[in-house]
């Protein structure tokens, strides 16, 4: 992504000053998702993707690849069913009662939703990193080894300290904790506690990483670490992206998904989509014109 257009992405002026337009304003009819939603090679497809809380339905009929070992970045307006589809991807969204899930979900072409799927292990393969950093109240070692215990991933004491570093040491924290190790996880600034909950995630060697607005509770400075993280994190995972900052996907994600309204609108490439879209909705989201 050129400078121009991260300038031109630039969040303070991104709204319009003459105020915003209404969603029911725009009175854009929709049809069906427009890009490419589809890859050659693809680690989750998601196929008819319906989601409901009780009645009311939060995600219509979404179809969406998510390729190896790509960054996707799920952008759109507040309320847009960005959380609810990215729980799809794990089961998250079966520790919400009222929530129903229909489609197929296939991870490697398995679908995840099947009887015989244990959902604990599926979130070993599906790793998930929240908005707000929530790391457990126990040292910062037990916080990452708490993974590979429950999944006996470690023969010995040696092995798990290993995996222990490694996990840190990939989280880019292991240099600022390596003193501290037994000191409450709890005790590390925010951008930290971030970066621990993301080594307690890649501590169980997950296939793909969930990361649901993971630096909108942090400071600048903490913000670029993890961006940093993630471009060197996707060397080894596929990563899944809930941004609400613009710029963001466009630094760290190669393919963008745009939600309205509980509907996959468009996707592409990234660059393309915030240089040129295709939809009016996807375009008129970009310049700022609502969300
Ligand atoms: N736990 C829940 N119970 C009931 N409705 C929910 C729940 N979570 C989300 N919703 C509803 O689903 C829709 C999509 O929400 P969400 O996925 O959180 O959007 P986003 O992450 O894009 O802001 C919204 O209408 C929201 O009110
Ligand atoms: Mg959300």
């Amino acid at each position: 992504m050129n400078e121009a257009v991260m300038n031109e992405l630039a969040e303070p002026t991104m709204k319009n000053k003459s105020g915003p337009e209404t969603e029911e304003s725009l009175n854009i009819e929709y049809t069906e998702t427009v890009g490419q939603p589809f890859c050659d090679d693809a680690k989750i497809k998601t196929k008819n993707v319906n989601v409901f809380y009780a009645d009311n339905q939060a995600i219509y009929d979404v179809s969406l690849d998510i390729g190896a070992h790509e960054v996707i970045a799920l952008i759109g307006p507040s309320g847009c069913g960005k959380s609810t589809y990215l729980r799809t991807l794990n089961r998250m969204n079966d520790t919400i009662d009222i929530c129903r899930v229909e489609g197929q979900i296939l991870l490697d072409g398995e679908n995840i939703y099947r009887k015989k799927q244990d959902p604990v292990l599926l979130r070993a393969r599906v790793g998930m990193v929240f908005q707000k950093p929530n790391p457990f109240p126990k040292s910062i070692y037990d916080n990452v080894a708490y993974g590979p215990r429950i999944h006996g991933l470690t023969k010995n004491k040696a092995e798990l300290d290993e995996l222990v570093e490694a996990s840190l040491t990939k989280a880019g924290l292991f240099q600022e904790v390596k003193d501290r190790l037994h000191a409450p996880g709890t005790g590390l600034s925010g951008g930290q506690q971030q970066r621990l909950c993301i080594a307690r995630t890649i501590a169980v060697q997950p296939e793909v990483i969930l990361m649901d607005e993971p630096a909108s509770a942090l400071d600048p400075i903490a913000t670029a670490k993890i961006e940093e993280l993630i471009n060197e994190l996707k060397e080894n995972f596929t990563i899944v992206i809930v941004t609400h900052s613009m710029q963001q996907a466009a630094r760290v994600s190669q393919r963008t998904a745009y939600f309205h309204m509980g509907r996959l609108i468009e996707v592409g490439d990234t660059d393309q989509i915030f240089t040129n879209p295709s939809h009016e909705l996807t375009e008129k989201y970009i310049t700022g014109r609502f969300g």
